[in-house]
């Protein structure tokens, strides 16, 4: 299928980038969000985004005029016009199994239902649906326009025809994707939020500050950011959610979130997006 129209569901943070790249890269994009506020955060974020990558170069006048052109829409109407649909919602697994059922009845046979999940099964998101051959996970990395990877995750009954048309399309994206099995966490997060969630370990029992942990890390592993500074840009939400998941679904203590993680969270210290985290913003 020649894929022309994108429609992405969810405009924040991972679904406002995904929309700009997409339209960056030339498709017609529908963002759509059932909060009209999310909407108008996303507009605002990929205009600011993409002024700077056309002063910097990275994008075309054209890719910057394709990216003021997306359409922003608070119900799935327009999904019946999308060849290609990515969905990049709140990472909670009832929320996605209920879009995946709408998604599935809005949008025209045939075409892929893409999920940027970090960690849900994308068997079970599948399974959801009508077409679970043409259910894949997309797993972008944040910020979506300045990261390379994508992580594709080919679920149990997801077919070869669906894997490769996803693959071509993170090529036209300029994104480079990597295949991982449909295990949790995938490869990205079963190693990377151990890794942050062990510097919050050692956070907790006082092994350094937090400017230290993160000083450690970045000029002696050579990591663009600190775990911590890392930990405060996904959002803490996220880092616990998935490390409640491989506990839960690896079975391993060894998984076990760290006690601050939990009580920051509770305390609603989420990293940037609530104004405070491990550093205050
Ligand atoms: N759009 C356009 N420009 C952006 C941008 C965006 N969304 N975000 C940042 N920039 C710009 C900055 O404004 C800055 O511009 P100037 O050079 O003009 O000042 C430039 O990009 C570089 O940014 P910074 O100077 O702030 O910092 P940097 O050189 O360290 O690069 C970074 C930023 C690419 C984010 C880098 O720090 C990095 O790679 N960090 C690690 C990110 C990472 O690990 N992401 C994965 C998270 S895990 C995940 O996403 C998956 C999951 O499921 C949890």
């Amino acid at each position: 299928m020649t894929i022309k129209h994108i429609f992405v569901v969810g405009a924040g943070t991972m679904g406002n980038g995904i929309a700009q790249v997409a339209a960056t890269s030339g498709y017609q994009v529908i963002c759509m969000d059932v909060q009209p506020a999310a909407l108008e955060k996303a507009k605002a974020a990929i205009a600011k985004s993409t002024a700077k990558l056309l002063e910097k170069g990275t994008i075309t006048a054209e890719g910057k005029a394709s990216a003021d052109a997306i359409n922003y829409v608070s119900s799935y109407e327009t999904a019946s016009q999308a060849d290609f649909i990515i969905e990049a919602a709140t990472e909670n697994p009832e929320l996605k199994f209920k879009i995946f059922k709408e998604l599935d009845m809005a949008a025209r046979e045939g075409v892929i239902l893409s999920t940027n999940t970090s960690s849900i099964s994308i068997t079970k998101i599948a399974s959801i649906t009508k077409r679970p051959d043409k259910v894949i996970g997309m797993h972008f990395m944040n910020p979506v326009p300045l990261m390379k990877l994508v992580e594709v995750i080919k679920g149990l009954a997801t077919s070869e025809e669906t894997l490769k048309e996803t693959l071509a399309l993170c090529k036209v994206m300029s994104k480079e994707a990597w295949e991982a099995n449909d295990s949790p966490g995938f490869i990205s997060n079963r190693i990377l939020c151990p890794m942050i969630n062990e510097a919050i370990f050692a956070l907790q029992e006082n092994v350094g500050t937090p400017e230290a942990i993160d000083a450690v890390m970045k000029l002696g592993m050579n990591h663009p950011m600190g775990p911590l500074t890392l930990a405060d840009l996904i959002g803490l939400d996220v880092v616990l959610f998935i490390m409640e998941v491989l506990q839960r679904d690896l079975g391993e203590d060894k998984y076990r979130p760290a006690p601050l993680l939990r009580k920051m969270v509770d305390a609603g210290y989420l990293g940037r997006k609530s104004g405070r985290g491990f550093y205050q913003y």
